[in-house]
């Protein structure tokens, strides 16, 4: 795929004036800069406030939108760059003069350099005047139909296959894929959002619904509003044919109509614990909680999208035993939602914190003999990583550097688990209720920012460690932050439960008899560690346990990708059709790497059979899925480089004010009327006039 025609060029919708910036859009490369995946300027511009209004178009896959952007200026500057990604921007417009603003879409500016892992990503450059503390802007876009971050369903890949569906996963990096913006964790805006959509249609988004009304005789309007600043991967949207039901004042559950009845018995400990969430670490600051029930493609297990959090239908299960989900996402509307990691290299200041307070959400809900089960499975999910990792150990650090790297490439279960386990390694050193202390603070006093390892580590020490000169953990601080693997001393944890599944496990891989194991009152996580633990070789032995406790017709997500897996290593074809329809169902990548991997390493039959199953399912997966799989399976895309250059330090363009005449809104002879130069006007005098005002063929001011 090539990726450095100007996306000006592929499009009828070309504005005719999009080069008034400079003679080629390749002329303004070497004024960007790529910083924490992100080619925006927002040590010049920062995003205060955005008004959405999208229109969701199903016939086309497709949203037409524009926003009204308050830009606050910190630094003069000529230029304007947002990120954008598989769209196309029609207008710009300065909302204060009302005339229209000169901007380019540089493609991949970087090339190869750029983003890595495919991430096709784009500086969106507009003309701004050098000094202004602020700006008011408006632009109108419209995705395309494979627009990364949205996944457009038919109604077959619904549950109840009825009406098509839509929902959005920002996280990473792939808001700008949808909206324009400053995509980057740093930046924290308030946003509202006026959607129209089909009347037969619900829609949520990260934020709470104000108010709705008719559109058109046959479309709604909804209005929403997300008063507290959030970061970009934290914008969503979902739209389909769901209901909701309340399970308290402040949570309810989004589901299908089929699915509903089920949704809201699985999840009906969601009011307690968000009772323990507030008992531990504060109130909830969101104002709602609720949990839509996604399509099964949804690529993750959930999304702590604030007030709304979007989940896998896997983790209905009919018992109850994978809500520890919800927990999870819950736990995010404190760390991350409200303390944000800083970069993406400080993920783990996210998740790591994130599973931590899981576990003692889960702890209070449940009992610690629960959550001793989910510590000890979530040790030996470390283990695995680790094991994956032996030859990037770089990867192991809690802190990552990713340069230009997806930050998709950093999620790793070390953010998750190695993160938890060092802050239960703090928690054991200072004891539970110092720490509680410590991350309610920590939770309260940086509400609405965000916090880097660095910063992290100076509050851990001022605000906790130093009251005790017993507590001094420099050098586990060093050595679990910026070191490699998981360095010692451990904290302590046990789990009785599945010491017991881990001892029968063993002596079956010693004897290969089933009587070895006894599964008298096993709950999943029991099954899920007999599953880890034990070493099958082959169909025969497969077979045994198969018709002895009927893994292939199991429900349960977790206990059939485990089972598939060994299916996948064992060459247990019995289970392949089973496996087959798991994986054209699912598109939750946790799921499917595994069992894809086992595929691609059971030898070359084994891996074309994976591949061609793969092809078949691919359709139905969501980009992020996709792009891991592609991957894997070394489906590449080739890209182009542009022409070399040196990548320049921001901080080292000149910003230089342009002469007045050729700040555009002066100098385009628009009419006086404020909208003399709109494309569908047409007219448009090209004035040379480049970032920094450094006109590329040497009209300096
Ligand atoms: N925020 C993550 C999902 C995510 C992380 C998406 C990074 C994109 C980039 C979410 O909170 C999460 O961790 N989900 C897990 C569930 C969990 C219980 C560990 C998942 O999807 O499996
Ligand atoms: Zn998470």
């Amino acid at each position: 795929m090539s990726l450095v025609s100007s996306s000006f060029a592929q499009s009828s919708q070309a504005p005719a004036y999009a080069n008034v910036l400079a003679k080629r859009p390749s002329d303004l490369r070497p004024f960007l800069s790529l910083h924490n995946q992100s080619y925006s300027n927002g040590s010049e511009w920062l995003l205060k406030d955005l008004k959405l209004n999208i229109e969701v178009q199903f016939s086309q896959q497709r949203l037409r939108a524009s926003g009204e952007y308050s830009f606050q200026q910190l630094a003069p500057s000529n230029w304007l760059v947002l990120d954008v990604q598989d769209m196309q921007v029609l207008r710009a417009i300065d909302m204060e003069t009302q005339r229209p603003l000169a901007f380019a879409i540089i493609e991949n500016p970087y090339g190869s350099r750029g983003l890595k892992s495919g991430v096709h990503s784009h500086a969106l450059v507009i003309q701004t005047d050098g000094i202004q503390d602020h700006l008011q802007l408006r632009l109108e876009w419209m995705t395309e139909p494979q627009s990364s971050a949205l996944q457009w369903l038919e109604p077959s890949q619904t549950h109840d296959k009825q009406s098509p569906f839509l929902f959005s996963q920002s996280q990473a990096i792939l808001a700008r894929s949808w909206v324009p913006l400053q995509d980057c964790p740093s930046v924290r805006f308030t946003y509202q959002a006026e959607v129209t959509v089909p009347s037969n249609m619900e829609v949520v988004m990260s934020a709470v619904p104000v108010h709705k009304s008719m559109a058109d005789s046959s479309h709604v309007r909804v209005l929403f509003e997300q008063k507290r600043p959030v970061p970009s991967y934290l914008l969503a949207l979902s739209v389909g044919e769901f209901e909701y039901r309340a399970l308290s004042e402040k949570c309810g559950i989004y589901a299908e109509p089929g699915l509903i009845k089920k949704a809201v018995w699985e999840f009906a400990d969601l009011p307690a614990m968000i009772d323990s969430a507030e008992a531990l670490y504060g109130p909830y600051a969101w104002g709602r909680y609720d949990v839509l029930v996604l399509p099964p493609s949804f690529p993750f297990g959930g999304m702590e999208n604030p007030c709304v959090t979007f989940a896998t239908p896997t983790i209905i299960a009919g018992d109850r035993s994978l809500t520890s989900l919800l927990a999870h996402e819950l736990a995010h509307s404190w760390s991350g939602n409200l303390v944000t990691n800083h970069t993406w290299d400080d993920f783990w200041l996210n998740e790591g914190f994130t599973v931590y307070f899981e576990s003692r959400i889960m702890e209070k809900v449940y009992g610690k003999q629960y959550a001793d089960m989910l510590t000890v499975l979530g040790w030996s999910d470390l283990q695995g990583t680790l094991n994956e990792l032996k030859d990037v150990p770089g990867d192991t650090h809690l802190h990552l550097e990713l340069g230009t790297r997806d930050p998709d490439d950093g999620l790793t279960d070390i953010a998750y688990e190695k993160g938890r386990f060092f802050l239960m390694l703090i928690e054991q050193r200072v004891g539970r209720e110092a720490f509680d202390r410590f991350l309610k603070q920590y939770f309260e006093t940086n509400a609405f920012g965000t916090m880097s390892s660095e910063r992290f580590i100076q509050l851990l020490n001022r605000d906790l460690l130093s009251q005790n000169p017993d507590w001094d953990m420099d050098q586990e601080i060093e050595s679990w932050i910026y070191g490699e693997g998981v360095p010692q001393p451990w904290p302590l944890f046990s789990s009785t439960e599945l010491s017991r599944v881990a001892l029968m496990a063993q002596a079956y891989n010693r004897t290969r008899s089933l009587s070895e194991i006894n599964t008298d009152g096993f709950t999943t996580h029991h099954w899920l560690c007999l599953l880890r633990n034990l070493e099958l070789q082959d169909s025969a032995e497969m077979a045994a346990l198969d018709r002895a406790y009927g893994f292939t017709q199991k429900e349960n997500a977790e206990i059939a990708c485990l089972w598939f897996v060994h299916a996948a290593h064992c060459h247990y074809r019995v289970a392949y059709p089973a496996m087959e329809s798991f994986l054209l169902q699912v598109g939750r990548r946790k799921f499917l790497m595994p069992v894809y991997e086992a595929m691609v390493a059971g030898g070359i039959e084994s891996k074309e059979e994976g591949f061609a199953m793969y092809l078949r399912a691919r359709p139905g997966y969501h980009s992020v899925s996709r792009q891991s799989l592609d991957e894997l399976f070394a489906l590449e895309t080739v890209e182009e480089d542009p022409l070399p250059f040196n990548m320049p330090n921001p901080h080292s363009v000149p910003v230089i004010e342009p002469p007045r005449e050729s700040r555009l809104p002066d100098s385009q002879g628009g009419d006086g009327s404020g909208n003399g130069t709109t494309r569908d006007g047409g007219t448009l005098r090209e004035v040379p006039v480049s970032p920094s005002g450094l006109d590329p063929d040497g009209g300096r001011p």
